[in-house]
């Protein structure tokens, strides 16, 4: 079974990526994946609010009255205990590439184009092998229009494109009024890869201390089916590689969004819960039931089930929605029949 891949120019053997998460926080975190037959890892991210505290110049977006970052702060408690410094990132960048023959992405969180880039330069030259991009915003500030928030993912990308020549991905929020076009307007400015979706931690409310409460959560194989409405659309319209990262519990999961047309399945939660090894329980899985059907390599099976290659492309838009709710019946109903 031929399972290798390209993703954006890197050579995988095989489409599991392990996503950025606390298992690739240490080189013994790193090594361990790479034992368990992981074909790429995305390290966990350097925040931009590290590395501003780390240059002592973090002040400035403070003053600028730039409100959303200010409340970015909040939402990231600990940085200081949890996440070590952008010189120890950079050194386990160089640790991690040394050590593993498999390719080391490393991963930069941020809101802001200026100062941190320039570290984007510095993990290039430890030797990743490709960039990720978590541009993790809430725009809270009722004042930003689409416009203003659509920019900031152009101007990073654009100051990470002209500092490095490694291919440099976007984890892409949901969260837009025309997705489609944002990735197909990434895609002309030259982003290599998208990885969709960012998961958004979205708080809640403590009722006993009436706080609030921005405790995290594993995901569940639920959560696929935004991502995997989203690469069956992209599929075949833009030139990046599509990533396909949220709720990878079982091969059922890498299979579906490998047929919607992912390049590459990436895993954090499932490896965080069963421990890395349970990596060849997925591989196995998914070899297995292409094997079964009588397919010899991913290629056969990628795009299969996207837009443009299924028979009905309605299936994936508002027709089949509407269709979705009249197929419920209201258990309550007294018979009347519901017409649209
Ligand atoms: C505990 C934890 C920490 C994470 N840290 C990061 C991070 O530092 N940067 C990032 O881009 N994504 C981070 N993620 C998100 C994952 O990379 C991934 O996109 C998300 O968990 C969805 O994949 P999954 O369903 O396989 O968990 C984190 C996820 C978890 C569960």
């Amino acid at each position: 079974m031929d399972l290798s891949t390209d993703y954006m120019g890197l050579k995988l053997k095989h489409p599991l990526v392990a996503s950025s998460s606390p298992l690739s926080d240490s080189l013994e975190g790193i090594k361990l994946l790479e034992d368990s037959g992981i074909s790429a890892v995305v390290m966990y991210s350097l925040f931009e609010e590290q590395i501003r505290r780390d240059n002592e110049a973090f002040d400035f977006l403070l003053q600028s009255g730039t409100e959303s970052f200010a409340e970015s702060l909040n939402y990231f408690p600990h940085l200081d205990t949890e996440h070590k410094g952008s010189e120890q990132y950079l050194n386990l960048v160089r640790k991690a590439v040394e050590a593993t023959d498999i390719p080391i992405i490393a991963s930069l969180n941020g809101v802001t184009n200026v100062g941190w880039i320039d570290y984007a330069k510095q993990i290039q030259q430890a030797g990743a092998s490709a960039l990720e991009l978590n541009v993790y915003f809430i725009p809270t500030d009722l004042e930003m229009t689409p416009i203003s928030v659509e920019q900031c993912y152009f101007d990073i990308l654009k100051a990470v494109k002209s500092a490095v020549s490694i291919p440099v991905a976007i984890k892409l929020s949901p969260f837009f009024s025309a997705t489609g076009n944002m990735a197909k307007r990434l895609d002309e400015e030259g982003v290599d890869a998208l990885v969709l979706f960012n998961r958004f931690y979205q708080p809640d409310i403590n009722l006993e201390t009436l706080t609030i409460d921005p405790h995290t959560e594993l995901s569940t194989p639920a959560e696929i089916r935004l991502p995997l409405l989203w690469i069956a659309v992209l599929y075949g319209q833009i030139k990046a590689s599509l990533a396909a990262s949220r709720g990878v519990h079982s091969s059922t999961e890498i299979i579906k969004y490998l047929m919607a047309g992912a390049d590459v399945v990436m895993v954090a939660s499932i490896l965080m819960k069963k421990g890395p090894k349970y990596l060849q329980v997925l591989l196995n899985e998914t070899e297995q039931w292409l094997s079964a059907r009588g397919y010899h390599s991913v290629n056969e099976v990628r795009g299969m089930m996207s837009r443009k290659n299924i028979k009905n492309p309605g299936a994936l838009e508002r027709v089949n929605y509407i269709k979705v709710l009249e197929s419920f019946e209201n258990p309550f109903a007294s018979g009347i029949a519901r017409s649209r």
